[in-house]
């Protein structure tokens, strides 16, 4: 379904972590994760995600050395900021790269990253990331500090944390949606473009898809599981649907 006039396309990047985390509960082969990216491009994924973490707790680096020359679709990766990290992103130069936390001292109160209390360190990478082509977000709180700190270290792109509106209910999610509506337009408005996730399902999707300057949501755990009842590329498209009519 094409989305209606002025309203610009909502990419979905798949996340494939959890099917490593399968993998590797057994230390087994399968299930690949690289075999679940082609079966989420194929049923529409614009983009797969994948978080290669220090302690390699479910992707790994042969994961992201396959996923980078077996795509056809752009590879996102999620990543600490650190030097190791760095020099595996300058080696396969994926589409993307999203600065992540790892360390509790990388986070804020709510869980994004303080890029803000990190400024020094994140313009280093921002900069060395950027130089080699890479698309470059950093996945921080919807908070106009860390806003402001992405603006000026010119990142083309912000990922909002949508975890803290997910595990709310009621009125204090509707408070957080409105943090994230207006983190959304503050970033818009100083040409940053704006992705979001953490959490997200067939039931909390479409308030955040319908925020008109978000243009890429990243979900993974949710369709990982939901792949168990209904198969991945099923649950893909039913979450792309979901995404369109709220759009
Ligand atoms: N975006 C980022 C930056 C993430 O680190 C993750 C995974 O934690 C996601 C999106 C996807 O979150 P989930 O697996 O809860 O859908």
């Amino acid at each position: 379904m094409s989305p209606p006039p002025g309203t610009a396309h909502l990419r979905l990047g798949v996340n494939i972590d959890h099917v490593a985390t399968v993998r590797n509960a057994r230390g087994a082969g399968y299930p690949d994760p690289v075999r679940a990216a082609l079966v989420a491009a194929a049923a529409g994924a614009d983009g797969i995600t994948a978080h290669l973490r220090e302690d390699r707790r479910h992707i790994t680096d042969d994961d992201i050395a396959r996923l980078s020359t077996e795509l056809a679709i752009p590879l996102n990766l999620e990543m600490a900021a650190t030097d190791e990290m760095l020099g595996i992103a300058l080696r396969h130069r994926p589409h993307a790269a999203c600065i992540v936390p790892e360390k509790r001292e990388e986070l804020t109160t709510e869980g994004g990253l303080d890029v803000a209390g990190h400024y020094d360190r994140m313009a280093r990478l921002v900069d060395a990331l950027a130089g080699a082509g890479i698309r470059v977000s950093l996945f921080i709180e919807p908070d106009a500090r860390q806003i402001e700190a992405a603006v000026r270290l010119k990142v083309p792109v912000v990922e909002l944390h949508t975890g803290r509106y997910a595990e709310l209910s009621g009125d204090a999610r509707s408070v957080e949606l409105r943090r994230l509506e207006d983190a959304a337009a503050l970033a818009a408005k100083n040409g940053i473009e704006v992705h979001a996730g953490h959490g997200l399902t067939y039931d909390n999707v479409a308030p955040i898809a319908a925020i008109r300057q978000v243009r890429e949501l990243n979900i993974g755990h949710f369709l990982v599981g939901e792949a168990l009842f209904v198969g991945l590329g099923e649950a893909v498209r039913r979450m792309r649907e979901a995404m369109d009519a709220a759009r």
